[in-house]
């Protein structure tokens, strides 16, 4: 087997897992950094971020206003340190990466423009017309470049941590492209792989997104941190999932019914005068709302209702939304210059995520975690829109810096014993890949994974439906062990890899259900319809679920609180 070694190794190459290198090779020059990465890095999930990136530009924002707003869209779930240096650090990183190339869009005076988004006080959303993922990505990628000690490792499928004398070492590694394993050994490791949207099947996330980094950490003994907590952003494509950005109503685009009504004007659902850029746990209960009361309007992919553009003109179309523009006129055969664009809420974000402190630090000693797949606590019950491509570069600085902090008090340690490790992990990648016996078939397992969890998990919940999934991820954890695969080669073996994925998603999606199924109260986008209210009295805690052989088991963490006590929310 190819042993490498490195000092650092991320896993990871998006937007968190690209700051993180860049941040260690900075703190550390002499430093070396593997990039791990499960596609090549441009094509990391970052890429399709369309509206923004949050921090304050002008001179009537302030880090208060956005530390409260933060804090208000957390539903009081939010860590106020975690916050604090969060609005204090967005500006100067979303700077750094103006000087990195990002080609933020501008106002007539050559200052930044910034845009409204949803739950936000004022117009505090940096971004590129609606390409701002693209541009991050591209730019941070470019920077990294300038590094010879930030080694790529692409199309590479991280199967384990290496863990030895209670740290982490390094990692094991599927070369996808070749099927063959590797050791990548380290003192440090990041998790950066993103979330896990397709544990659901109507989602924004792009397929690459199967909670891998979640399930790396859990099965190690690291917690999931408040996994209850997932997010619909309101505006989504039928069929597709493909999201239409918040900036579509930060520019002005109005929601309506069926009776081309105003329905966030017309009826209180709670965002006040905010109206369409009310916070989007509130935005997408309402669209359901809607569409149960009968208003919405019936299409080949189910109910749905309109996002109308029609009002901004074409002008501001072409400057500020043509992507918008573009994808409406693929996947929906609609040109919103002219007509309403059909919507409906769509999975797009996981609050939870592998727990960590403020450092990005877990529990397991040397292994961080930064971005989506991470839960440092900053969006707690729900996150603002565009405040977690800033968090990706925030935190995963701070990940970067540790963790080559961490590495520097750290030795080599015992090389054999992680070898074997890695392995024995080969020689169980490679009982996968010949499992030809078996009678259960991916894609049946994978369907019934997501119909449970939009059963059981969806934007409304119940104690019955979300213990019925429970159950029913329990049994489909076991039916992967029957899992027959086609398909025994050795390139490219996306049965193989979609195998390894949907066993990840499944681990995770338990964690999730058993968090939601525990929370009797409804805090941000975790809404129970048999118990409707906040309840600070019994549930203002983090949720922590650990793996364990029979069932999952959750435990609490203390919410940290500061300035800002929690109250009532609404807007
Ligand atoms: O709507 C959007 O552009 C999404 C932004 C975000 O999730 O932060």
């Amino acid at each position: 087997m190819e042993v490498i070694r490195h000092d650092i190794v991320i896993v990871g190459g998006g937007a968190a897992g690209i700051r993180a290198a860049i941040a260690a090779v900075e703190a550390n020059p002499d430093a070396s950094v593997a990039m791990v990465s499960k596609v090549y890095p441009m094509r990391s999930h970052t890429v399709s971020a369309e509206g923004g990136a949050a921090a304050v530009a002008r001179d009537d924002d302030s880090l208060e206003s956005h530390g409260f707003d933060t804090v208000k869209g957390s539903d009081f779930l939010g860590d106020q340190d975690v916050i604090q240096y969060f609005v204090e650090e967005a500006p100067k990183e979303l700077t750094r990466l103006e000087h990195w190339g990002c080609p933020w869009s501008r106002n007539d005076d050559g200052t930044v423009a910034t845009r409204a988004f949803g739950g936000m006080t004022t117009k505090r959303t940096w971004y590129a017309t609606d390409k701002v993922g693209f541009h991050m990505l591209h730019s941070l990628f470019q920077h990294s470049m300038r590094f010879d000690n930030i080694v790529r490792y692409d199309e590479q499928f991280v199967t384990k941590l290496i863990v030895d004398g209670g740290a982490v070492r390094g990692v094991a590694s599927l070369d996808i492209r070749e099927g063959t394993m590797r050791a990548i050994l380290g003192r440090a490791v990041i998790l950066a792989t993103g979330g896990g949207g397709k544990i659901f099947p109507f989602t924004t996330n792009g397929n690459i997104k199967t909670a891998d980094g979640m399930a790396l950490a859990y099965k190690e003994g690291v917690a999931l941190k408040d996994m209850e907590f997932v997010q619909y952003h309101p505006t989504g494509l039928p069929g597709t999932g493909i999201l239409i950005t918040e900036a579509t109503r930060g520019e002005g685009g109005h929601l309506k019914n069926s009776e081309g009504e105003r329905f966030l004007v017309e009826r209180d659902y709670g965002v006040g005068t905010k109206a369409e850029l009310g916070p989007r746990d509130m935005i997408s209960r309402a669209i359901v709302q809607e569409i149960e009361a009968g208003r919405g309007l019936e299409g080949p992919y189910g109910q749905y209702v309109h996002l109308d553009l029609t009002h901004l003109g074409e002008e501001a179309i072409n400057k500020k939304l043509p992507m918008v523009r573009e994808l409406s006129k693929i996947y929906v055969g609609v040109d919103p210059v002219f007509e309403p664009i059909p919507i409906r809420p769509v999975l797009h974000y996981m609050m939870g995520g592998v727990d960590t402190d403020i450092d990005g630090a877990t529990t397991l000693p040397g292994l961080y975690a930064a971005g989506e797949v991470a839960c440092v606590s900053l969006n707690g019950a729900n996150r603002l829109g565009s405040n977690s491509l800033t968090e990706c570069l925030v935190f995963g600085a701070r990940a970067g810096q540790q963790a080559v902090a961490f590495a520097k008090g750290s030795d080599d340690g015992n090389e054999a014993a992680y070898v074997a490790q890695a392995e024995e992990e080969a020689a169980r990648i490679e009982a996968a890949r010949a499992a030809t016996g078996g009678s259960e078939k991916i894609a049946q397992i994978r369907r019934e994974m997501h119909d449970t969890m939009e059963s059981g998990c969806g934007v409304y919940r119940q104690q019955d439906t979300m213990d019925a999934t429970v159950g029913a991820l329990a049994q489909l954890r076991q039916r992967m062990s029957d899992v027959k695969l086609e398909d025994d080669s050795k390139v490219f073996n996306t049965e193989l890899t979609s195998a390894l994925e949907l066993d990840n998603m499944l681990m995770v999606a338990e964690s999730l259900a058993v968090s939601a199924a525990h929370r009797k109260e409804s805090r941000g986008a975790h809404t129970r319809r048999d118990a409707k209210t906040r309840d600070d009295q019994n549930f203002l805690y983090h949720t922590l679920c650990y793996h364990d052989a029979a069932a999952p088991r959750l435990d609490k963490k203390d919410v940290t609180l500061g300035t800002w006590i929690p109250e009532e929310r609404k807007y």
